[in-house]
């Protein structure tokens, strides 16, 4: 595979945002308040499980590579309300989202890797449409352009 170095280190870059998919998500999971709990803490901890699955499906894959599973967190936001948390689940859930989109793009010259990202994408790009759904107004933007929420903290 000619462009393995900069897979693995593309696909380090996802999982190191899955760690931090998984550390927000399990946070907020803890920390929500008020009647919401009884549907986000679920919620929360469910989108905790997935990027734990996910960070260790890409570190396997990274050690088939020949490389190292990075242990790094990315950057993780404390929110207070409801709708902040979905808005720091969405930044990741999207960050993590370009990072296998980058990696796909690396992967041209070998069909499992394209198979398993492309699967990948697909499932990824489904959380970021729900997310969406349950934010509608961050639907179609960047997040970083809908700091309605964010300026606030
Ligand atoms: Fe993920």
């Amino acid at each position: 595979m000619k462009n393995r170095h900069a897979i693995i280190e593309t696909l380090n870059e996802a999982v190191r945002i899955e760690h931090a998919l998984l550390m927000q998500s399990d946070h907020q999971a803890t920390v929500v308040r008020g009647l919401w709990r009884l549907q986000m803490a679920p919620f929360f901890s469910q989108l905790a499980e997935e990027a734990r699955g996910h960070a260790r499906k890409f570190g396997q894959k990274i050690v088939a590579l020949g490389g190292t599973p990075t242990v790094e967190v990315g950057p993780v936001r404390q929110s207070e309300t409801v709708e902040e948390m979905l808005y720091d689940a969405l930044r990741l859930e999207r960050e993590a989202l370009a990072s296998y989109e980058r990696a796909l793009e690396l992967a041209d010259d070998d069909t499992a890797m394209r198979n398993m990202l492309e699967d990948h994408i697909e499932a990824e790009r489904r959380h970021v449409e729900e997310l969406e759904l349950l934010i509608p107004s961050a639907s179609g933007t960047r997040i970083e352009s809908t700091p309605a929420v964010r300026q606030a903290s």
